[in-house]
């Protein structure tokens, strides 16, 4: 495994409308490793995601983020999606009037700066949507209009398939999944892991999705502030014990 650096949040405070939502936040994320984010709701997981990815209502104000060498903190989404960053949504936009497959080819087109053969990419997103067991009639669809909690999930995990970014952020991908989805969505991730050597930041509650991956690092996220760091292990041991003892007072 590479030791190259391919994320680098220093110091990274961040306010959403004129409230402090991050403070001070430091994360390093190597080519390859997969990253698990925990904290109690409303600490801030979603906003660094969102941030990480240039979410315009999120206002960094103080701090940078290096992404792949380069500072990224004024890039705009579109650029950073090209530099090969990508992230999963908690709660994935419904778009009328573009399919799932259209929406994914432009998605590469975006990412690459050429357009992909349509025989070429059916073939691909066929065997893609394989993997994740999709009915492939959901590629004609409208991009997640009427699919169900886990099938935009799903969607979700194609995409990221699709377009084999360099670091991929998940938020929740695993929430509200039946037993049988969480197993197909991790092998999608799985296959992500394995396929691109692919840098992962998975946002999560449950440890469902994280029993067939391999886990670097977990980092525990409380009011806005990193609290804790360790290796996969951290994940049982918050799962079993909450995260009482990281609570501030601030
Ligand atoms: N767009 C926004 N507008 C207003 N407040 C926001 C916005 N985004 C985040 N916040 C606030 O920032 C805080 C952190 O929210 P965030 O969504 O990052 O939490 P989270 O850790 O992802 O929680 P959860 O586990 O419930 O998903 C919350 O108090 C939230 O209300
Ligand atoms: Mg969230």
């Amino acid at each position: 495994m590479s030791m190259e650096s391919l994320l680098q949040v220093e110091n990274l405070s961040v306010s959403v409308e004129d409230m402090q939502i991050l403070k001070g936040l430091n994360l390093n994320v190597k080519e390859g490793e997969t990253h698990v984010l925990m904290g109690p709701n409303g600490a801030g997981k979603s906003t660094l995601g969102n941030t990480l990815m240039g979410n315009p209502g999120y206002k960094v104000t103080d701090g940078r983020i290096l992404f792949d060498g380069q500072d990224i903190t004024g890039l705009s989404t579109d650029k950073r999606a090209a530099a090969g960053m990508f992230m999963s949504f908690q709660n994935p936009l419904e778009v009328p009037g573009i399919s799932l497959s259209a929406f994914i080819r432009s998605a590469i087109h975006a990412q690459t700066g050429k357009p992909i053969k349509l025989l070429a990419y059916k073939k691909l997103l066929e065997s893609t949507m394989e993997i994740l067991n999709m009915d492939p009639s959901y590629a004609d669809r409208d991009l997640n209009v009427g699919f169900s909690g886990g099938e935009k999930k799903k969607a979700e995990i194609l995409q990221l398939l699709m377009l084999s970014p360099k670091l991929a952020i998940l938020d929740e991908t695993d929430s509200g999944l039946d037993v049988d989805a969480v197993r197909t969505v991790s092998r999608g991730i799985e296959e992500y892991q394995k396929r691109e050597n692919g840098a992962l930041i998975i946002i999560t509650h449950s440890t469902r999705i994280l029993e067939s991956l391999h886990v670097d690092h977990t980092h525990v996220i409380v009011k806005g502030r990193l609290v804790a760091s360790g290796d996969g292990s951290l994940v049982d041991e918050i799962n079993e014990h909450g995260f009482e003892k990281y609570t501030l007072v601030d």
